[in-house]
């Protein structure tokens, strides 16, 4: 790399007597510039003035080979100052705008002859020499210019509040001079040294002061003013042999208003405030028009209703019947049940969503919500660790009914629990309409795992409880097989987490096989109490709380037990293959109770998301889990094939030699005996309302290969019976 010279530049550094100017002066003469060395002398108060400080320089300059000129004029008379370069160099090239005094004395002791000389120096000096050297660097298109701020002016000092206010006035003098100066080649930036000088020589302690060489700033200022350096508009803080530019930062910030008829009340920006100064999101504006321009585009999406700034998409939802559709075979939702097709079918009189759909855009805004160490202090947090603990959704609006629309929901963290292992952190999701109606809310409580002991309460009146289920037995139960391909299904709703659906990111997680989302699993639970006490009119749900407890694994049969207070239905999940608890302390609030279901003796062969002899295999199931002895005896492997409408429209496998019974054809082996029946006569047999050599004869039961063995599966039914 070449050298970089100033052969044939001339430059003027104010303040050039001593310290930061002092250095620019000599390092620009040694490097070929023919520099000007303004000094007004005197002390660093600026009292009192001698030209031996700039004559000192000038001799030094000399002494080494280079070239430079004495000026002793004041700032203030920046025209003077210019003048004495123009009359013995014939030019100006570069201005360097250093000269400063201070005046420290606590803000209320300051005179107003303090404040107007320190900004006459610094501001106004600036100003001056600038206004005059910039009708010259214009003509001949070519120009550098430094102004010398103070992280007193950034930052804020203790006792420099005139001092600051001269050095940040400075900033916004280079920002304009900058703008204005482009398009003739003039470039203005801001150092912001920390440097000793006269100026700061009785202000550090000594170690410090003796690193803040003059001579390791001055090189950056150089670069600034070389004519190969694009840099303009910049500020940069320098020190002690290092430097970096500053810049302003605003943050993403938010936007209060719904709709341009809305106005901003005091407690909305209070209720807004974390938003507004969360600087996680912060950002560089490169111009005025650039700022403004983020905030008129928010203005737009008022205005239109609809989205809102690029700031606020992420809390935008909007969805179709597609959406709805999609949910509703997520959770189970079915034509083979009628009361199933104002879920499925976008022309149905009554189509509508089903209430747990509207959890969808409460979890989309906590996918937004950044995880840092800002969080919980001291804990790093990210979604690796975060569970889903609990949800509360309540609807204050009927929704269920629109096929399609779209929400604005602001997500907010309302408090932090520490529960030793982990902590809780309770988030409330308000989603309003294009108008402004808060429609409905959620209450997503997230589990940090590992982020806890920092001290922080344990109970919060902001997290709407779970309750415990009445002691009593349930008054029904009804059961619901999950498809293997469930969540392969309901991930499609908007929850992509590779743990539903990778293998590899499940085994790493823990689990054998990929699990189920466990609002999949609330989806079906909630649909299930619809059905069993709201007759499924969706308009009479209001809220639902639950926990989750355990996972589920895709192609497990869910039972839901009910009970109902009032109008209230506490429910509770488990898995009817391990009797594991999967949900609970759990409820559902509907507006009324319009179909109260008969005791679960009844209600589970009344149980309708699937067949009603599903129930009864996983009570067989149970069954000969315990006793597996008498299963073993018979020796044969069953298949059931049931029919409603005279179709088969499920197999089952009843494999007694391994024990084991599933939905489908046998895994290996052929069956010894097949039955065919229709799902209510399997129900007549298993509840012993149809004997079944009757059921033989009257051909509603059918039996191929050996009948003979059929017959040892009575006590088998029998004891389904018993338990029914
Ligand atoms: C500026 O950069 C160019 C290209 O790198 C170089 O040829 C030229 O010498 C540089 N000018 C000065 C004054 O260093
Ligand atoms: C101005 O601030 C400086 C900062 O030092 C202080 O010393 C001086 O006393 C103040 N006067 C003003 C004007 O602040
Ligand atoms: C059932 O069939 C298998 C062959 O598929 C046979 O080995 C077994 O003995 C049969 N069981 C009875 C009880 O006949
Ligand atoms: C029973 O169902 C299975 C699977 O649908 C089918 O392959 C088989 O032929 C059926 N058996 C009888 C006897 O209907």
């Amino acid at each position: 790399m070449s050298d970089l010279r100033y052969d044939g530049r001339v430059v003027v550094v104010t303040g050039a007597g001593a310290g930061l100017g002092k250095a620019y002066a000599l390092l620009f003469a040694s490097k070929g510039a023919k520099v000007v060395v303004n000094d007004l002398g005197g002390g660093r108060h600026g009292d009192g003035s001698s030209s031996k400080a700039a004559d000192d320089v000038v001799e030094e300059i000399k002494k080494n080979g280079g070239t430079a000129v004495a000026d002793y004029n004041s700032v203030v008379d920046g025209d003077k100052v210019i003048k004495t370069a123009l009359d013995n160099f014939g030019r100006v090239d570069v201005l360097i705008n250093n000269a400063g005094i201070l005046r420290d004395k606590s803000f209320a002791r300051i005179s107003d002859v303090d404040w107007d000389l320190v900004h006459a120096v610094h501001l106004k000096g600036s100003f001056k020499t600038t206004q005059a050297a910039f009708p010259i660097f214009k003509k001949q298109n070519y120009g550098r210019i430094i102004m010398t701020a103070s992280n007193s002016g950034l930052y804020g000092n203790f006792g420099q509040a005139n001092y600051s206010a001269a050095k940040m006035g400075i900033v916004g003098l280079s920002s304009t001079v900058a703008i204005e100066g482009r398009k003739n080649n003039i470039h203005c930036n801001v150092i912001v040294p920390t440097a000793a000088s006269r100026l700061t020589e009785d202000i550090l302690p000594p170690e410090l002061y003796a690193e803040l060489k003059p001579e390791l700033i001055a090189p950056v200022v150089a670069w600034l003013c070389h004519e190969n350096c694009t840099e303009t508009g910049s500020m940069i803080e320098s020190g002690a042999g290092w430097a970096g530019k500053c810049q302003i930062v605003r943050a993403d910030g938010k936007l209060m208003r719904q709709t341009i008829a809305d106005g901003v009340s005091v407690e909305k920006v209070r209720d807004s405030w974390d938003k507004i100064t969360d600087m996680n999101s912060m950002q560089h504006m490169g111009s005025i028009q650039e700022a403004t321009g983020a905030l008129m585009s928010s203005l737009e999406g008022l205005r239109s209703g609809a989205k809102g700034s690029s700031s606020d998409d992420s809390d935008v939802y909007e969805y179709n019947d597609k959406d709805l559709i999609l949910y509703a075979l997520g959770v189970g939702a079915s034509v083979a049940k009628p009361g199933d097709l104002k879920f499925l079918y976008e022309n149905h009189e009554d189509f509508s969503a089903l209430p747990t759909f509207f959890i969808l855009p409460a979890l989309k805004s906590t996918f937004s919500v950044k995880m840092d160490e800002n969080l919980i202090p001291g804990k790093s947090i990210s979604f690796e660790n975060i569970l889903h603990g609990e949800q509360y959704l309540e609807v204050y609006e009927d929704i269920a009914a629109s096929s399609n629309g779209s929400f604005r929901s602001e997500i907010q963290l309302v408090d932090k629990l520490d529960k030793g292992s982990g902590s809780v952190l309770i988030y409330d999701v308000l989603s309003y309409n294009n108008e402004g109606k808060l429609l409905y809310k959620n209450q997503v409580v997230s589990f940090a795992v590992g982020a806890g002991g920092w001290g922080g309460p344990r109970q919060s009146d902001k997290l709407v409880p779970c309750v415990p289920k009445p002691k009593r037995n349930p008054d029904t139960s009804v059961s619901f097989k999950t498809s293997v391909d469930q969540a392969a299904l309901y991930r499609l709703s908007g929850d992509n987490n590779p743990l539903h659906i990778d293998p590899n990111m499940a085994a790493m997680a823990g689990h054998k096989v990929p699990i189920l989302h466990g609002l999949c699993t609330l989806g079906i639970s909630v649909k299930l109490v619809m059905e069993a006490f709201a007759g499924n009119d969706l308009k009479l749900f209001k809220a639902v709380k639950c926990r989750f407890v355990k996972p589920v694994v895709p192609g497990e049969t869910l039972k839901v037990d009910m009970w109902r207070e009032g109008n209230r239905i506490h429910f509770e999940t488990s898995v009817a293959e391990s009797n594991k608890i999967v949900i609970s302390g759990s409820y559902v609030d509907l507006n009324s109770v319009i179909a109260v279901v008969k005791p679960v003796q009844q209600a589970a062969t009344t149980s309708n998301m699937s067949l009603q002899s599903d129930a009864i295999f996983e009570m067989i199931a149970q069954k000969i889990k315990e006793s597996p002895e008498k299963a073993k005896s018979v020796n044969g492997i069953f298949l059931y094939n049931i029919t409603k409408d005279g179709k088969i429209v499920k197999t089952w496998t009843m494999d007694l030699k391994s024990c084991k019974i599933h939905e489908g054809t046998p895994k290996s082996g052929k069956p010894n005996t097949t039955l065919t029946i229709s799902d209510d006569d399997f129900v007549g047999l298993a509840t012993g309302k149809l004997n079944p050599q009757t059921a033989f004869m009257k051909g509603k039961l059918k039996l191929t290969g050996n009948v003979m063995l059929a017959q040892k599966l009575g006590p088998l039914l029998k004891a389904a019976e018993a338990k029914l």
